[in-house]
């Protein structure tokens, strides 16, 4: 059987391995493996994105959810959770505010609240257009119909982020009540493409019952499905939850990860999540230097930053949005990078035109 360093040296020529040498890479993680792993990752980064890190404005705009996920803090069976929504007008404040700051992409998350209607979403859309057309903007509200998504495109949405949580139908069943399904999931991300946008996947790194085969199998997903983003952060237990006694990922782990996503898929974006820097004072920063190339930060109200506690102790809920950049310039320029506020598109995606 190869040895681990053999097996790295073909994934950073090929781009891809069978699902076997990428668990036997994980089951073989260790400082020396992690730093050749960066440095690979390193070359490719430098490669497509010369030193840049591109940043997006997160608009956490609602914490209402329809869903029960056994791992998330907005569950709809959390009732310790304060519930808060925006309205239209304070979200596209929120956005004008961004361009202000310099974001020309904002990314509108929330959990999946059916109160905003399709009319309620291009609404906000068409606002945020016609006031900056040079804005990006990204969903990411969850799964909703194929019809919605079309409509929220033609009104300006440009991108959307949907998780697959993981690529093992099993795991999901493990993470999620029954009534959500992987195969909806998996269509919605299909569809999303197919409409056009330019999509983000990602999958929570050791979360309560994963094991490498099954990172393993996200890894297979991101070779084949090749999302324009694909976005990682460690598993963290919120103590209002079922899983609230469950071990939170590794930093390791999560940055090993980053590393071998830029190896699959060069030019892919890969977010330094803000789980990432939760379980690492520098984990931000370390993500850049495994291979991320993407930092969020916060552009919602302070007033609300708590609410949106999807796992225990997240970093970032005190700070205004301009504190929260220049923070980010600083840990960002400590590593030898760099911020820039363009849309920061993948390299090599092209609009479609009709
Ligand atoms: N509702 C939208 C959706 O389902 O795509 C977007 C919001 S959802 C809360 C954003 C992501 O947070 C999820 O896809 C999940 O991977 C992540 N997340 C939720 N709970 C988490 C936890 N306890 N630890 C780490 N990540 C978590
Ligand atoms: Fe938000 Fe540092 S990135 S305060």
């Amino acid at each position: 059987m190869k040895n681990p360093t053999e097996i790295l040296n073909k994934l950073n020529i090929n781009h891809s391995l069978s699902i076997e040498e990428y668990v036997l890479l994980l089951d073989n993680i260790s400082p020396e493996l992690m730093k050749q792993a960066a440095e690979y990752a390193c070359n490719y980064q430098k490669q497509y994105y010369q030193n840049k890190v591109f940043i997006r404005g997160l608009v956490e705009f609602s914490n209402y959810c329809r869903n029960n996920c056994y791992y998330c803090g907005i569950r709809r069976d959390n009732r310790n959770c304060e519930r808060y929504r925006l309205r239209p007008e304070e979200i596209i404040a929120c956005a004008n505010e961004g361009y202000d700051l310099g974001f020309r992409t904002v990314v509108l998350q929330g959990g999946e609240d059916f109160t905003y209607s399709d009319e309620d979403i291009c609404y906000i859309l068409k606002e945020i257009k016609k006031a900056h057309p040079d804005m990006v903007i990204t969903l990411s509200i969850g799964e909703r119909e194929r019809a919605s998504y079309e409509a929220y495109f033609k009104a300006g949405a440009e991108r959307f982020l949907l998780r697959h949580e993981t690529a093992n139908p099993a795991l999901y069943a493990k993470l999620h009540p029954k009534d959500l399904s992987w195969e909806h999931r998996m269509n919605c991300l299909k569809d999303l493409k197919d409409i056009g946008y330019q999509v983000g996947a990602g999958f929570m790194v050791q979360s309560p019952g994963q094991t490498n085969y099954d990172l393993a199998m996200d890894l297979k997903f991101v070779e084949e499905f090749k999302p324009d983003m694909c976005g990682i952060g460690p598993f963290i237990s919120h103590k209002d939850t079922p899983f609230a006694k469950e071990n939170s990922g590794t930093l390791e782990m999560t940055l090993f990860l980053i590393s071998l996503m830029r190896l699959i898929y060069p030019q892919m974006l890969i977010p330094a999540t803000t789980a990432l820097g939760t379980i690492d004072p520098r984990g931000r920063e370390k993500g850049i230097q495994a291979g991320a190339n993407v930092l969020m930060p916060n552009l919602s109200p302070v007033s609300v930053r708590k609410k949106y506690s999807l796992y225990d102790n997240k970093i970032c809920t005190g700070e205004e949005a301009a504190e929260c950049i220049n923070c980010l310039k600083g840990r960002v320029t400590s590593v030898g990078y760099e911020i820039i506020t363009d849309p920061g598109h993948r390299v090599g995606f092209e609009k479609r035109v009709e």
